[in-house]
């Protein structure tokens, strides 16, 4: 059995090499001088998102604690992008997966999961997923992989290219190469949980700003110092926004946190797209409205500085849903009044 572990953990070393780094780009901010704004921009990585890297780390975390063998079918509860990455880890070292998603999990997530070779079982929405994962583990035999227990801890933070590194290293040569924020979403939490521990881990004088939408637990329990607050019902911004607080969220490390409404991440998703062309998905819309509101902050303060966050995946998985104005309508609102906010500041 040990040598099917060491072949599956090559196979992944071997997929690992043939990848390249996500690009880190810098957005022209017109009347922001001195103020500069970059995206990592994880829509990249061969299956489209942050989770990439998460999927390799927590299959490289299972199969060197023993947990996955040939036979193990992987189970995972997810918004659709883990698995989307844990179905394509899978399908590479040769294991069975099962993802459990709300039944509002885009179409194209969906498709990449079946065409990976995975099956998707689905729940009313994300308050079902744990219970249901775990019970399929159960009853097949195999690993349910947790990511929002296991996140935070399968990530090595202290370095090995993980993503708070990359991005320190790509800003080395730029006009501030130490940024003064950076700001991230939470689903597990797990991403900034890398990148506070990692400022802290070097001594940057960086802030975390973690940026959260609206029905998640995340903001409120970080102002309540309440780790148990539940809002029990499902973030309207697919990816990000729990409807509680989950293990691999670190409050400790975050310096502070926005709550973004579900209308400005829209309309930031939406400007993004004029700007630059690039369509990205709603919870990268959240994570630039929080950057363009420190971008405000500094210049009312007259700091100068630059901005890091994450593009994390492509609007490509939600023409349907995010990137349809009847279906926002219908689903979430009219943004125009955040729309007419960006193009005051913009004007
Ligand atoms: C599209 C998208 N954006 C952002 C996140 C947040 O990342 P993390 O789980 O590391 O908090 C996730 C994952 O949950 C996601 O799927």
């Amino acid at each position: 059995m040990r040598h099917w572990v060491n072949s599956a953990l090559s196979a992944i070393e071997a997929d690992y090499q043939r990848s390249a780094d996500t690009h880190l780009i810098k957005l022209e901010l017109p009347n922001f001088e001195g103020i500069n704004v970059y995206l990592k921009d994880e829509s990249t990585h061969p299956t489209g998102s942050l989770k990439h890297r998460l999927a390799r780390s927590l299959f490289l975390y299972a199969l060197c604690n023993g947990k996955i063998d040939a036979n193990t079918t992987v189970v995972e509860a997810s918004s659709g992008s883990t698995a989307v990455s844990e179905a394509y880890f899978a399908k590479l070292i040769g294991v069975a997966f099962i993802a459990v998603m709300p039944k509002s999990t885009s179409a194209q997530k969906i498709a990449q999961i079946e065409g990976f070779g995975g099956h998707c079982h689905f729940v009313d929405n994300a308050t079902q997923m744990h219970a249901v994962a775990l019970k399929l583990a159960q009853e097949s035999q195999g690993y349910f992989m947790d990511q929002f227990m296991y996140a935070e801890r399968a990530t090595d933070w202290r370095g090995n290219n993980n993503i708070a590194e990359s991005i320190f290293r790509q800003m080395s040569h730029e006009p501030h190469p130490i940024p003064h924020t950076v700001v991230m979403s939470a689903g597990t939490g797990g991403t900034s949980a890398t990148l506070g521990r990692y400022i802290r881990y070097l001594g940057y004088d960086t802030n975390l700003v973690v940026v959260d939408p609206e029905n998640s637990a995340f903001y409120p329990s970080y102002l309540n110092q309440d780790p148990s607050y539940v809002t029990g019902i499902s973030s309207r911004i697919e990816g990000i926004g729990r409807p509680q607080v989950e293990a691999s969220f670190m409050p400790d490390v975050i310096d502070s946190m926005i709550q973004v409404p579900d209308l400005a991440s829209i309309a930031a998703m939406l400007w993004l797209e004029q700007q630059t062309g690039r369509k990205a998905g709603p919870s990268t819309g959240t994570n630039l409205w929080g950057a363009l509101e420190v971008a405000q902050n500094m210049r009312t303060q007259g700091l100068k500085g630059s901005i890091v966050t994450l593009l994390c995946d492509s609007g490509d998985r939600y023409l349907n849903t995010y990137h349809s104005a009847s279906w926002v309508a219908k689903h979430i609102g009219d943004p125009k009044i955040y729309q007419h906010k960006l193009e005051e500041i913009f004007q």
